[in-house]
């Protein structure tokens, strides 16, 4: 994986091809992006990097709305769940996307305050994990950072149920816009998002592929 600059300078051509250098002096064949705008990712095409996929980033005014799901709970995502949440996200994305114990860490850390949710199948709090949700926060933006639903569970409201839990979290924090991603080819998440009020962005995202010569 090849990211801008953590420094908060703009990336330029320069530091990617230093990058690539340093990569491929390891014995990387191939490097993705991480979902960048395509501004963001000229730099990277003008060193060779292709198209590897689209997102759509879809945004959403809170207001200072933000609603409970009558009746049904989320609970605090626990250190003990991590084995059940990492196979309910591999049931739910293809390898591409699937998270492993340091890359949902990374997702927990993406931005200053997150929160991290899990539904389970009934009430108890002992039922088992149907689905997970991590949200982040960073000042008065919120990012719904991942969602996944074992895909047994679909259809039945948890999906809903986590991105309602993160709504509220969001609101009480005095959030004002939320920003998710998602593949272009993800037809029920965009209906998902879009039913709860998310609209699309003008401009999406796109992850970038390089590949040695
Ligand atoms: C996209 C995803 C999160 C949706 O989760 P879900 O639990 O199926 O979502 P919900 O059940 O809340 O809503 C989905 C549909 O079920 C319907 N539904 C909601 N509650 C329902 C209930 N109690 N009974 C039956 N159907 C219900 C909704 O109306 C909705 O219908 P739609 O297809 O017209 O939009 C899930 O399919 C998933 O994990 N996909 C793979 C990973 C992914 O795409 N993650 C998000 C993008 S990064």
């Amino acid at each position: 994986m090849v990211g801008p600059r953590r420094d908060g300078r703009p990336t330029a051509l320069p530091d990617v091809l230093q990058c690539l250098r340093a990569i491929s002096h390891r014995g990387a064949e191939q490097a993705f992006t991480a979902a960048m705008s395509p501004r963001d990712g000229q730099p990277f095409v003008q060193a060779g990097f292709e198209l590897h996929e689209r997102l759509h980033l879809l945004s959403l005014r809170l207001d200072g709305r933000g609603r409970a799901t009558p009746g049904r709970r989320t609970f605090r995502g626990r250190p003990w769940h991590l084995r059940a949440v990492l196979d309910i996200d591999r049931q739910a994305f293809d390898p591409f996307w699937r998270f492993d114990a340091r890359t949902l860490k990374e997702a927990r850390e993406a931005t200053p305050v997150s929160r991290y949710r899990v539904a389970r199948l009934d009430d108890r709090a002992n039922g088992p994990l149907v689905g997970y949700a991590v949200t982040g926060r960073a000042g008065p933006r919120g990012y719904l950072q991942r969602l996944a639903i074992e895909p047994a569970a679909a259809g039945r409201g948890f999906g809903t149920l986590l991105i309602d839990d993160a709504l509220l979290w969001l609101s009480a924090r005095g959030v004002h816009t939320v920003m998710v991603n998602t593949q272009e080819t993800n037809v029920r998440a965009l209906d998902l998002y879009r039913r709860i009020g998310f609209v699309s962005e003008p401009e999406g995202l796109v992850v970038l592929r390089w590949t040695a010569a």
